[in-house]
């Protein structure tokens, strides 16, 4: 089994990154874990679309052979960071010019959120993919989710601390992630 782990922030030291590390030890040798890297993709221009860049046919290539895709993604002004949204939208477009389908490199693809941020543990972002997730068409799974409120002593040493009750969320989610990817 593969799954794909997308982290909506780009910061080298990323609570969401850390999230997604534990998230990949409890699945261990279950599955195949790969952190998709996009930083290199350009905005989403309809007059570069078709023939898709080489860095969105990379992506889409690796989605397409992944089982299932995990989203870690913080929250920016109660919203889906850009830099994600700009991969989604590259993500919703039809691989074929003009196919009246709409197939997309992630129809039909299982797909989970968690979230880290502040006192809304990003869970407005994570609503707005919800939405986004279901009208691309993805098979979206309906939670358990993981919501991490970063205290301000995570924020000072900017680093993840997961409490016992943090990490049991966690592996609830990668728990019935498994079971529905299997489904
Ligand atoms: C542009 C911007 C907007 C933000 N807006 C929110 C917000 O609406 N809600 C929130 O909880 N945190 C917000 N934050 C704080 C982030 O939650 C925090 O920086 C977090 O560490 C980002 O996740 P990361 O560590 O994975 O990069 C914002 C941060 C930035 C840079």
């Amino acid at each position: 089994m593969r799954i794909i782990f997308i982290i909506g922030s780009l910061r080298r030291n990323s609570f969401n990154r850390a999230l997604a590390e534990n998230a990949a030890a409890i699945i261990g040798e279950r599955a195949e874990i790969s952190f998709l890297e996009y930083q290199d993709i350009p905005y989403m221009n309809q007059d570069i679309e078709y023939p898709a860049p080489e860095s969105i046919r990379r992506i889409r290539e690796e989605i397409m052979s992944a089982d299932g895709i995990w989203i870690f993604s913080p929250e920016y002004n109660f919203n889906i960071p850009g830099v994600l949204k700009n991969l989604l939208d590259w993500l919703s477009r039809p691989l074929v010019k003009g196919d009246a389908e709409r197939v997309s490199a992630v129809t039909g693809i299982p797909v989970t959120l968690s979230g880290a941020g502040g006192r809304s543990g990003a869970s407005n972002a994570r609503k707005r993919l919800s939405e986004l997730s279901i009208f691309m068409k993805m098979k979206h799974m309906d939670g358990p989710e993981t919501s991490i409120s970063l205290s301000p002593e995570e924020f000072a040493s900017d680093t993840l601390s997961l409490s016992e009750e943090e990490k049991k969320e966690l592996r609830d989610q990668a728990e019935r992630f498994l079971s529905f990817i299997d489904a």
